[in-house]
């Protein structure tokens, strides 16, 4: 008998409520694949992007991208893996709301044996995505202890170990977030500064920390409410990534305004272009696994939710109630 597997899919984009608990078919891995059971799922922005369309997939859809458990099988051709090991991965495509899943083998790595799964789960896409931003996504002449970053909702899940990672590198990071709580559980992390940008002038306080001069980079998820203010902070030459649309996504750019604002560096950078390959899979697992083992970026999983709570996590993460991490459990 085939095996099988409960799941949460959406039939069409919408809200949390589109999402669905369903009984799925699970087939054998075929070649490069690997079948994982899960023992933790990671929820994560991206998820809301696909549900509601933002970013569009094939439907019928089985949300997720991130998730740790055990390998129960492998198909032809993967050979750094074998069943009975504990895996964690962050990867394309969709579909980690489950318990039990097949997909690229590529994308997984053996999780050390240290890390929890929930902490496997939870930090493998958040912390990909900080390592490939701090280490790999650097203004020109690369970012040096001392060097002041601008780093918006630092208190989520991304946020609090940037937070961290930051303060291990040596960087001056200041943090934005709603409110005074977390406001001050981004300090607790590492930020040096920490604005609330929801009562405070964000671009007029960077000047004003920074003496007037700027930070060299900006990282920014939030998008359309924070794109224009976030140039502004920069010095000239600075870089801003704008990695996310947490308040939707930003209008067309006028290349000019880099130009007025002082030959400013702007990307556009995904997660998934970083591990397009196995071994910078490994490579960027490898270190923020080294920051997680010696105790220098702790993974702050914050709420647990039942695998058929996923809607009530979604609904949570998208009006600004959580801190850190939120993991489902299969
Ligand atoms: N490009 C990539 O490779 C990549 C990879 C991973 C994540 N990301 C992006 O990084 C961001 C953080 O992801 P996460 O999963 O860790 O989420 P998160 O930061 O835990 O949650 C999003 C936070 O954004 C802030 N926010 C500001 N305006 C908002 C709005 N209108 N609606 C909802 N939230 C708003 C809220 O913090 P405050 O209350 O403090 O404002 C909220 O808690 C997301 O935008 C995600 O898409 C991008």
């Amino acid at each position: 008998m085939p095996a099988m597997t409960r799941a949460l899919q959406i039939r069409q984009f919408g809200g949390p409520e589109a999402m669905q608990l369903v009984e799925l078919e699970v087939g054998e891995p075929g070649p490069g694949e690997v079948c994982i059971r899960h023992h933790a799922v990671g929820v994560n922005f991206i998820d809301i992007y696909q549900r509601t369309g933002l970013y569009a997939n094939p439907l019928p859809l089985t949300l997720g991208m991130e998730g740790a458990g055990v390998v129960e099988a492998v198909g032809a051709g993967v050979t750094h893996l074998q069943p009975g090991d504990r895996v964690a991965y962050a990867s394309q495509p969709p579909g980690s709301y489950c318990e039990l899943r097949v997909m690229p083998a590529r994308s997984v790595v053996v999780l050390p044996d240290g890390i929890d799964f929930e902490t496997g789960a939870a930090m493998m896409l958040k912390g990909l995505t900080v390592q490939y931003l701090l280490r790999r996504t650097q203004p020109q002449g690369g970012l040096q202890p001392g060097d002041f970053v601008l780093w918006h909702a630092a208190a989520g899940g991304v946020g609090l170990i940037a937070c961290q990672w930051a303060r291990a590198l040596g960087l001056r990071l200041i943090g934005t977030a709603g409110g005074a709580e977390k406001c001050g559980l981004a300090l607790a992390h590492g930020a040096e500064f920490a604005i609330d940008y929801r009562s405070e002038d964000f671009v007029a306080r960077v000047r004003e920390i920074t003496g007037g001069r700027g930070v060299r980079a900006v990282y920014d998820s939030i998008g359309q409410d924070t794109f224009e203010g976030s140039l502004d902070c920069l010095e000239p030459f600075g870089l801003m990534a704008s990695f996310g649309n947490a308040s939707g996504p930003v209008p067309p750019v006028n290349l000019g305004v880099l130009a007025a604002k002082g030959s400013l560096h702007l990307t556009r950078p995904t997660l998934f272009t970083h591990l397009a390959t196995r071994e910078s899979t490994q490579a960027m697992a490898d270190d923020l696994f080294a920051r997680v083992s010696s105790g220098e970026v702790r993974i702050p999983v914050s709420r647990r939710y039942a695998l058929a709570d996923a809607a009530q996590a979604h609904a949570d993460l998208a009006s600004r109630v959580t801190t850190g991490c939120l993991v489902l459990l299969p």
